[in-house]
């Protein structure tokens, strides 16, 4: 039988190497906090417990934490003394609990679930008292490096600040993530003594002590070594960031969706679009937006957060839409800031049409009716409505309030109706 699993997600480091005033995990990754990845990863495995450590603004994280995943136990650690210490505060919590301890770190957000369940079978079925989840790097740098005997077993990882040269050549690395038996791996923590250069206790001194206990350590070589990346700079969450956009990118392609230069393209990890749309170079797309079938977006638009556009739509050139709502078969070629706006199907927004949606004090709506016409250069002040098959002339500015009935035609500013010749 499958033995019960306990995951503990250690999140508390402060991220020194980030220089940033905001904790580690909180940094983006496609627009998601990092620790968000980990959570959903841990939760993929359906351990009996779900621990997350949290240390530097542990208020900060938990409030994250507590809306993405409410079922993670919320432990904190004090003073940032290591990883070791931080993976001893989840004793308390585990008691009574009897099976494997699955340790992940919250600043890997690239490690996918086959690689980790990979990881669970095997610690398993061999019955180890732990199992590590192991990578090749050309530049192993910042890694702990995996030291082995001649017999090829593992006895223990040296950290590169206490590496020496030959050991900072070793190119086999410790990704963090590990399996232990839970018994073995909380006498071996308690036996952990103080890092004197660091001053903290290394989670990584475990794999030492277990070693000269005879203990059976098994390890699991990752295939995809660009999921070991853990995160401890900027330079390296840019490479994260280059990553995931591939792998999001690549989603979206297998779903029928013609993304013609993924190098131009940003998506966020809640991209939603819709099969035989296509997105043209320089589109970048922000949190909360979903798109249809068989639109056309971009070259070089900007849709921002919490955007909807429906089926069989244009959004072209140089456009900017945030907030808003867009119709059915409705066109919005060239040039154009659309905020806060409800638009109808089948409506033609004319080039340099500007929903002026912010007064300096408060945003308002500008909602635009079926089959509206829009004329070039239009300036729309909300909040307005326009009614439907209504259309407005080029560079008229319509004024606050004042709404256009169906099938008026409005001109000049500022705006008023045209007169219809008899
Ligand atoms: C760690 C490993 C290293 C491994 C690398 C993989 C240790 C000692 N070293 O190094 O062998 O190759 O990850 O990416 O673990 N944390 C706490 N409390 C603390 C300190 C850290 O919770 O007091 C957490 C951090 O939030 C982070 C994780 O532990 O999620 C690892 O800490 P970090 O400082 O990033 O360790 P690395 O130097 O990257
Ligand atoms: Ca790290």
């Amino acid at each position: 039988m499958k033995k019960d699993i306990a995951v503990i997600i250690l999140a508390a480091g402060k991220g020194k190497r980030m220089k940033s005033s905001q904790p580690k995990v909180l940094h983006t990754v496609a627009a998601r906090p990092m620790l968000g990845y980990v959570l959903d990863l841990a939760a993929s495995v359906k351990p009996r417990y779900k621990i997350c450590v949290l240390g530097y603004k542990s208020e900060l994280v938990k409030e994250y934490v507590k809306k993405e995943a409410p079922g993670f136990k919320i432990v904190i650690q004090k003073k940032l003394l290591g990883s070791g210490d931080a993976l001893k505060q989840a004793g308390s919590i585990l008691k009574n609990f009897k099976g494997t301890v699955l340790v992940l770190y919250g600043d890997n957000p690239l490690l996918e679930a086959q690689a980790l369940k990979k990881l669970i079978r095997q610690h398993q079925q061999r019955a180890n008292q732990a199992t590590l989840l192991l990578a090749d790097l050309d530049k192993p740098a910042g890694y702990g490096r995996i030291i082995r005997d001649n017999n090829n077993n593992i006895c223990g990882i040296v950290e590169e600040l206490q590496a020496n040269d030959f050991e900072k050549d070793i190119k086999e690395i410790n990704t963090g993530i590990a399996c232990f038996d839970k018994e073995v791996l909380f006498r071996a923590l308690s036996r952990v003594k103080l890092n004197p250069r660091k001053k903290e206790y290394y989670l990584t001194d475990v794999v030492g002590i277990l070693h000269k206990q005879k203990a059976l350590i098994g390890s699991l070589k990752i295939e995809d070594f660009r999921q070991a990346n853990g995160i401890n700079s900027h330079s390296q969450l840019s490479q994260a960031e280059r990553i995931m956009q591939e792998r999001l990118l690549l989603a979206l392609q297998d779903k029928g969706v013609i993304i013609i230069d993924t190098s131009s393209t940003r998506v966020c990890w809640d991209t939603r679009i819709q099969a035989g749309t296509t997105v043209f170079p320089f589109t970048v797309i922000e949190r909360n937006v979903k798109i249809g079938k068989n639109c056309r977006l971009g070259p070089f638009c900007h849709l921002r957060n919490g955007v909807v556009i429906q089926d069989n739509s244009v959004i072209g050139n140089f456009t900017e839409i945030s907030r808003s709502k867009i119709g059915k078969g409705t066109i919005v070629k060239h040039f154009c800031f659309l905020g806060d706006s409800r638009i109808g199907n089948n409506v033609n927004i004319g080039a340099g049409t500007v929903t002026a949606n912010y007064d300096g004090k408060r945003k308002s709506v500008t909602k635009i009716g079926d089959k509206v016409f829009i004329g070039s250069n239009t300036t729309l002040v909300a909040p307005l409505k326009l009614g439907k098959r209504s259309s407005t002339g080029a560079g008229s500015v319509l004024v606050k309030n004042r709404n256009v009935p169906c099938d008026t035609t409005v001109i000049g500013v500022p705006a008023r109706p045209l007169k219809k010749k008899k």
